[in-house]
């Protein structure tokens, strides 16, 4: 009964780490978003081409901020390709730790990371007041696809990835995570 439990388990994981393998270059046919009925989608490029020799993270998915700082990319700064478009990108590196986090190690918000891709704005005021402590989040909330969650998870890295973000260990968490198996 109990080994039926684990067997079970591991066939569910081994169907997820297999899905995560495929990830990142799935055919734009099967990847539910482009209509493999049209014929436009012929003259695409598919991402296990273009995407070849990316970083990947643990689970398969593309690192972007590996890539962004390897200038494997190189995005533009407004849609237009302008410098500015409305709005301006200003590149800031201001660190925020997060403290509420019970047994799990502190979460480091880098703001560099983000403002590489995204304004103020993106964030600012409507996701999160611009004042450190000042905002109630939550691994629930997050989940639930507010705060963090916004983005994580949907455009931007997975939230099972938890490392990346819970990455500053304290007195009450366990070590920080060493992947066994780096990619790259
Ligand atoms: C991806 C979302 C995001 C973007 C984009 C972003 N921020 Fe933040 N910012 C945060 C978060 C999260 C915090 C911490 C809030 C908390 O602790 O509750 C924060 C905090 C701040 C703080 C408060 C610092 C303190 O010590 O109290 C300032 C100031 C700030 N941001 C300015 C900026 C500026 C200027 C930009 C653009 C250059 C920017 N932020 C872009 C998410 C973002
Ligand atoms: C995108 C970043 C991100 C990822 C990925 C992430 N977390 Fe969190 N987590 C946070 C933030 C932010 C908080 C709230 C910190 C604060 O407000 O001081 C938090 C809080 C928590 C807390 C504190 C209690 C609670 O419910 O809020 C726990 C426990 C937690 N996370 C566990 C996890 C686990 C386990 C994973 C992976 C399955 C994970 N987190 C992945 C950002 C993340
Ligand atoms: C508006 C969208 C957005 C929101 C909201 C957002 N992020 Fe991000 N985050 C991104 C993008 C985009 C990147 C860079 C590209 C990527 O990795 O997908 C990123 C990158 C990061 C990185 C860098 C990881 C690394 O490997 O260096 C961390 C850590 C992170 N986010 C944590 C957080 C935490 C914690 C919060 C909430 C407090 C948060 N993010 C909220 C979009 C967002």
């Amino acid at each position: 009964m109990r080994y039926g439990f684990v067997i079970l388990l591991l066939m569910v994981m081994g169907t997820t780490l297999a899905q995560a393998e495929t990830y990142a270059t799935k055919r734009l046919a099967e990847d539910g978003i482009h209509d493999p009925e049209n014929d436009a989608i012929k003259i695409l490029q598919e991402p296990g081409e273009s995407m070849i020799d990316f970083p990947m993270d643990r689970r398969g998915q593309i690192d972007w901020v590996q890539s962004i700082r390897s200038k494997k990319v190189n995005p533009r700064r407004s849609l237009n390709g302008g410098e500015y478009d409305g709005e301006i990108m200003i590149e800031t590196d201001m660190d925020i730790i997060m403290k509420r986090t019970a047994n799990m190690p502190n979460v480091r918000f880098p703001h560099l990371a983000h403002t590489e891709w995204l304004t103020c704005n993106n964030c600012h005021p409507k996701i999160f007041i611009p004042q450190a402590g000042a905002n109630p989040v939550s691994m629930e909330k997050i989940l639930k696809g507010q705060f963090c969650g916004r983005c994580h998870d949907k455009v931007s890295f997975s939230l099972w990835t938890c490392e990346r973000c819970h990455s500053v260990p304290h007195e009450k968490s366990g070590d920080a995570y060493v992947d066994p198996a780096p990619s790259k």
